[in-house]
């Protein structure tokens, strides 16, 4: 479409549906949420995850969309072979793999700087950053060859900021994820490929539950939503709709960028 030609809403609004995305980390948490509302909207979605546990209660529970929907892989996307796997399985059984979220990724609470272990520092930056690496290295050629695509990442308010849960690797990591954002966008733009990330604030679901009863402070949760400009803390659903716009036609001249998704607690 020419850029200054009469916009078609409803035909940006509904590009999803002829999309194919990889999931990774989509069998819990956000990816799963951003994996169900994809669903919904009539797209496909391979969904793929380091837990073969869950990959099975995901299959299980999204089924009624058929195989011709959904796709599941177990990989580790910290092992280049599992995930250059999953992208050509993926694009093989849709017949082409158009868009990818990249949700994976470890953490530790509470950790402080000099009791961190070179091992602990490899698996929450590995998981969360060489991971995208990685993957995006695989699905990008398959998103040239669909002539474009989207890639979104979630990084953190932990990446624009720091942590008052996790540790400084999980800061490094998250800011690791918006830079290679910037370079994707620039590299791959000239493929008709964008790229951006989303920065969440805390949020409610079984990561933060687990996180904040391991710390016993499930307390701040309460004091968050209270210093939260718009009055709550932050929901999957708020950032999936950052998700989903960043995937659809409605962001096609967004790349490079990054969408906070705080309720305002912190504004740059
Ligand atoms: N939960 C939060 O409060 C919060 C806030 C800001 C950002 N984030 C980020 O959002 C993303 C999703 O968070 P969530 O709360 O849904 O997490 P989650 O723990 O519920 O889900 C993450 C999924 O990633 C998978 N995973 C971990 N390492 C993997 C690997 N190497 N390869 C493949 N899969 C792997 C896990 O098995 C899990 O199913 C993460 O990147 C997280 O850092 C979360």
């Amino acid at each position: 479409m020419n850029a200054t030609e009469t916009f078609d809403w409803a035909a940006a609004g509904e590009s999803l549906a002829e999309s194919v995305t990889l999931i990774a980390g989509g069998a819990r948490g956000t990816g799963r949420t951003a994996a169900l509302s994809l669903l919904q909207l009539g797209a496909r979605v391979a969904i793929v995850d380091l837990d073969p546990g869950r990959i099975a209660t995901v299959a299980e529970d999204f089924a009624e969309y058929g195989t011709d929907r959904v796709f599941t892989a177990v990989a580790d996307c910290t092992v280049r072979e599992d995930v250059q796997a999953a992208a050509a399985a993926t694009a093989e059984h849709f017949g082409k793999l158009t868009h990818c979220v990249y949700s994976a990724g470890a953490y530790r609470a509470q950790r402080p700087t000099l009791d961190i272990g070179a091992d602990e520092w490899d698996l929450i930056v590995d998981s969360n950053l060489k991971g995208a690496f990685l993957t995006y290295q695989a699905v990008i050629p398959h998103l040239q060859r669909a002539g474009g695509g989207a890639l979104v990442s979630i990084s953190s308010l932990a990446g624009r900021t720091s942590s008052p849960f996790l540790g400084c690797h999980y800061t490094a990591a998250k800011a690791g994820i918006l830079g290679l954002t910037r370079h994707l966008a620039k590299e791959f733009g000239p493929s008709n490929i964008r790229a951006n990330a989303v920065c969440p604030g805390g949020v409610v679901g079984t990561r933060m539950n687990d996180l904040l009863s391991e710390l016993h402070r499930e307390q701040d949760l309460v004091e968050l939503a209270k210093q939260t400009p718009l009055g709550r803390n932050v929901h999957e659903p708020d950032v999936v709709g950052a998700i989903l716009f960043l995937l659809s036609d409605l962001s096609r001249f967004v790349t490079g960028a990054t969408i906070d998704v705080n309720g305002g607690i912190l504004t740059i």
